[in-house]
């Protein structure tokens, strides 16, 4: 992997999107607009060429009636036949050196050891097509399979502009009503299972594309339902891919959406399963997937011993980075409660030693009625506490004012009357004086006011510890967001590598005062 590829594989293993820069300017995006409109044209006419050619492949019409795929569902989802030889596209395509060709990954350029004389052939040859649409319909690649034995067993288009792998899901443009109509989305492994499902009664089902499912399938899967079942094979492999489902989920779950895991017997995958048990029994399997707070707990035990101290530190150790890609909410509180009971821990000792943001089980704080622009996350934390308690408005220097602004540039402009009012107010600095005087000035305070009046005491130590907590997150945030963007770049410039090296060891530092400061 390049770089910037391993930083994207590992920001998505722990749930963080690297973010792209997409600030085109019109002119760019003209160009870009006007290239996949070429390349998605190029595309169709590939695809309505292998659907034509299906029609007089005896052998590929006899494979897909063997795998029990009947004609309608074939028509359904497009498939066709890329028929054997080496140039079948230049039938289509008059000019077949254009590089649209090779660009739309339809073609593959084979030079020679004298590079004047370059061979074009088609990469797909004597496969099952499937062509794979975005949710606007169009066709952007393909999957071709091999009819019975042989390598790759799946062959697919190489990632264009237009199809990116771990932004797609096969089947999705074919499901989208289905999925409306069932309420929720069925997430395979592979294209067989969404044809076959389709076919037998589930048409609300969608593939991966042969890679680890990613935040992103999962953002596009959450924008079609609120419920979604993840089905993996039972074995080793269909474990891991499960955990990279969760890792993928947790930054998205909430209250109002339902992920569950469903686990086939070793030796299935969807499609087989329902083709020797048939549908009822595969709904029910479905039925009792197991739900995203369980299969949490399960992973995180593992197979720990929590009959002893050091199981239990282990199975928090595994937790912990898991609670904290997930936004505060009651399902958060509610996998928090169930590790608390299985590690003989309460649950908000768990929300303080995690650090997670907005501690759940020990705020008790309803959230605010939905005001324009109101602070959110940590900054809100940190303004809370402050207001509770704005003797603490010397632990705010100008440099995490800046980070603040930089994070949530909304909610900054409050944040510096706070702390400014607050030090004015010097160490005698409490609640009521303070509200007294935030209330004169007629300002936005009111609902934080109002929350901290209902708020039961909290030990101060206690109170100093979460908002030390909270300022280093919003600087060890702020650093990740330059992080990303330094290694976005692609780290050329010696500058950006010293300032990347730099802020691993701020990194570093800010865990070492985080880790001291839970022993104390
Ligand atoms: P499987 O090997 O489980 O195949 O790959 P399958 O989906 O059950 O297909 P059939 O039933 O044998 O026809 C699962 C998925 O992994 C990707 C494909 O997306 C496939 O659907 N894959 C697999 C590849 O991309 N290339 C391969 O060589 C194999
Ligand atoms: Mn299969």
């Amino acid at each position: 992997m390049n770089f910037v590829d391993a930083v994207k594989d590992l920001a998505q293993s722990n749930g963080m999107i690297v973010p792209e820069d997409d600030r085109l300017l019109p002119a760019q995006r003209a160009e870009v607009n006007a290239r996949s409109l070429a390349l998605s044209d190029v595309m169709t006419r590939a695809c309505d060429y292998y659907r034509q050619q299906l029609r007089g492949a005896e052998s590929a019409v006899a494979y897909l009636k063997k795998r029990g795929l009947t004609g309608e569902i074939a028509a359904r989802f497009g498939l066709g036949y890329a028929p054997e030889g080496w140039d079948g596209l230049r039938s289509v395509f008059s000019d077949y050196a254009s590089p649209a060709l090779v660009e739309a990954g339809l073609v593959i350029d084979k030079s020679d050891e004298d590079a004047s004389s370059r061979k074009r052939y088609d990469r797909f040859r004597e496969r099952i097509m499937f062509p794979i649409r975005n949710t606007k319909g169009q066709v952007i690649g393909f999957g071709g399979r091999i009819l019975d034995q042989g390598e790759p067993k799946y062959l697919n288009s190489p990632e264009t502009p237009l199809f990116q792998k771990g932004h797609e899901l096969y089947g999705l443009f074919e499901a989208r009503q289905a999925i409306r109509d069932a309420g929720y989305v069925l997430v395979t492994e592979g294209y067989m299972d969404v044809v076959a499902l389709a076919q037998l009664g589930f048409p609300q089902v969608v593939a991966t594309l042969g890679t680890a499912c990613t935040s992103t399938h999962v953002q596009k899967l959450l924008r079609q339902t609120d419920h979604v079942v993840f089905s993996f094979d039972g074995d080793k492999a269909g474990r891991r891919a499960a955990r990279r489902a969760l890792d993928a989920c947790l930054p998205h779950v909430n209250d109002n959406k339902v992920i569950k895991f469903l686990f086939l017997p070793v030796e299935h995958d969807p499609d087989s399963y329902i083709r020797e048990l048939g549908a009822d029994a595969f709904e029910v399997q479905v039925q009792d997937a197991m739900p995203l707070s369980q299969f949490f707990l399960k992973e995180v035990v593992g197979d720990g011993d929590l009959a002893t101290a050091e199981g239990r530190a282990r199975a928090q150790f595994d937790a912990k980075p898991l609670l904290q890609i997930m936004a505060p909410s009651s399902l958060r509180l509610q996998m928090v409660r169930g590790l608390a009971q299985l590690t003989q821990t309460t649950p908000s000792e768990i929300e303080s030693l995690f650090e997670l943001s907005q501690p759940v089980a020990r705020a008790r704080v309803a959230p605010p009625k939905s005001k324009r622009s109101a602070p959110v996350g940590l900054e809100r934390q940190v303004m809370r506490i402050l207001v509770a308690h704005p003797s603490l408005a010397f632990m705010l220097d100008e440099s995490i004012l800046d980070d603040a602004a930089k994070l949530a540039p909304d909610g900054a402009e409050m944040l510096t009357q706070l702390v400014s009012v607050s030090q004015e107010m010097g160490e005698q600095a409490n609640f009521a004086a303070l509200a007294e005087r935030l209330r004169a000035t007629g300002s936005d305070f009111d609902i934080l006011i109002a929350e901290i009046a209902e708020q039961t005491e909290t030990d101060f130590d206690v109170v100093k510890l979460e908002l030390a907590g909270a300022l280093r997150q919003i600087s060890s945030q702020v650093l990740k967001v330059e992080m990303m963007r330094l290694a976005a770049g692609g780290l050329r410039d010696p500058a950006d590598i010293a300032r990347y090296r730099e802020i691993t060891l701020l990194q570093e530092e800010i865990r070492r005062q985080a880790e001291v400061e839970a022993a104390r």
